[in-house]
């Protein structure tokens, strides 16, 4: 199989990119991490870039130049998927336009329900039963675009903010890849 060229954008721990890294070294996934790409010099994350030695830029820019610089390389570098995981800079129209259904992006709630933060608090403050986590294509709206997969998650009366996280992240780790694969398996 040939592997479409990737990349991943985070801005802390980096669970996900792990998880996506662990996943793409299958001979039968469908893309290869060429990238990893953080607005926070800082981030926990770079350290599994660094491991696996796959190529990483920190840029603690300004969006614009942030942006300038990473379109120059994603192109040079002929990236064909954007994967969003943590990436807590929200991207201009022009950067969503220029790489325009090219982009997903890992929420931690059922989608459309709970976009923005804090979602595990809101979450339980409402006395959900359920929550879960959402791959989804990113557009100009804030967790917005068409969704990919969605993992639901069976919210226990004794959950608490970081039970509750770590049930979804475990199984957003799943979900990413599944939405990777489905991605490419559909054309
Ligand atoms: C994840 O929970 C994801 O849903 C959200 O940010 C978190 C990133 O975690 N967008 P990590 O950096 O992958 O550990």
């Amino acid at each position: 199989m040939v592997k479409k060229k990737a990349c991943v954008f985070i801005s802390g721990s980096g669970t996900n990119l792990r998880s996506i890294i662990s996943n793409s070294r299958d001979y039968n996934f469908p893309i290869n991490i060429c990238l990893v790409v953080s607005n926070n010099k800082k981030a926990k994350g770079i350290i599994y870039a660094k491991k696996f030695s796959i190529p990483h830029m920190s840029l603690s820019a300004n969006k614009y130049d942030f942006e300038k610089t990473v379109i120059k390389t994603l192109n040079e570098k002929k990236i064909k998927l954007i994967c969003l995981a943590g990436f807590m800079k929200i991207l201009s129209k022009k950067f969503i336009r220029e790489f325009k259904g090219e982009i997903i992006n890992i929420h931690p709630s059922l989608l459309p329900m709970y976009k923005g933060l804090n979602t595990f608090q809101r979450v339980l403050k409402s006395k959900e039963k359920f929550t879960g986590c959402t791959v989804h294509f990113v557009d100009e709206k804030l967790d917005n675009g068409k969704i990919i997969i969605k993992k639901r998650v069976i919210i226990d009366k004794k959950d608490n903010v970081d039970t509750l996280k770590k049930k979804v992240q475990f199984q957003e780790y799943k979900a990413y890849s599944s939405a990777i694969r489905k991605i490419f398996s559909s054309g």
